[in-house]
């Protein structure tokens, strides 16, 4: 039984390290990447409060390019699909750069996957300088995420990046 649990006295940068040394220690030595996004989406929705869904969407090849596929995730059932370039998190895919998304409404584009979701922060996943993977949050809250949130985020979003 693994037995991790936030302080919530801790501020965003604190909340952050301590995430990531629980995902840490919850992937190290297992090669498995669908073990590895599982747990590391299920610490996520532990330590950071008010989501409503967390979880992984992976770059996968088709024919003429590459698109992005849902992976491990907690929430909500949630879109199977989306073009790279589209929507919140093909647009972090397209960047290769993290997307704070105050209002969802407000942004073109978006795809709702939760109608419940206000506002939304996806990282992009690096490996060898191109994009495996995104990690989305989404939370009923406007306003949910900041840069340290972005931040906190991109540091697992790099842990990730080793295991999966
Ligand atoms: N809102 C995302 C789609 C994924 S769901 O939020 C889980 C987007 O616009 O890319």
């Amino acid at each position: 039984m693994y037995q991790f649990a936030p302080d919530h006295d801790m501020n965003k940068p604190q909340l952050y390290s301590a995430l990531a040394r629980a995902a840490h220690a919850l992937v190290e030595g297992e090669p498995d990447p669908v073990a590895n996004m599982a747990n590391i989406a299920a610490v996520i929705w532990q330590f950071v409060p008010d989501l409503n869904w967390a979880g992984f969407y992976r770059v996968v090849p088709i024919e003429g390019g590459s698109e992005l596929v849902l992976g491990p995730f907690i929430g909500k059932p949630a879109c199977i699909r989306i073009p790279i370039g589209k929507g919140v998190c093909g647009t972090a895919a397209a960047l290769g750069s993290a997307q704070v998304v105050p209002d969802v409404h407000a942004f073109p584009g978006h795809i709702a996957c939760d109608a419940d979701s206000r506002s939304e922060l996806v990282v992009p996943v690096m490996a060898d300088g191109r994009v495996i993977a995104v990690i989305d949050l989404d939370s009923p809250t406007p306003n949910r995420f900041d840069e340290d949130d972005a931040a906190g985020m991109q540091m697992l979003a790099q842990i990730a990046a080793m295991v999966i």
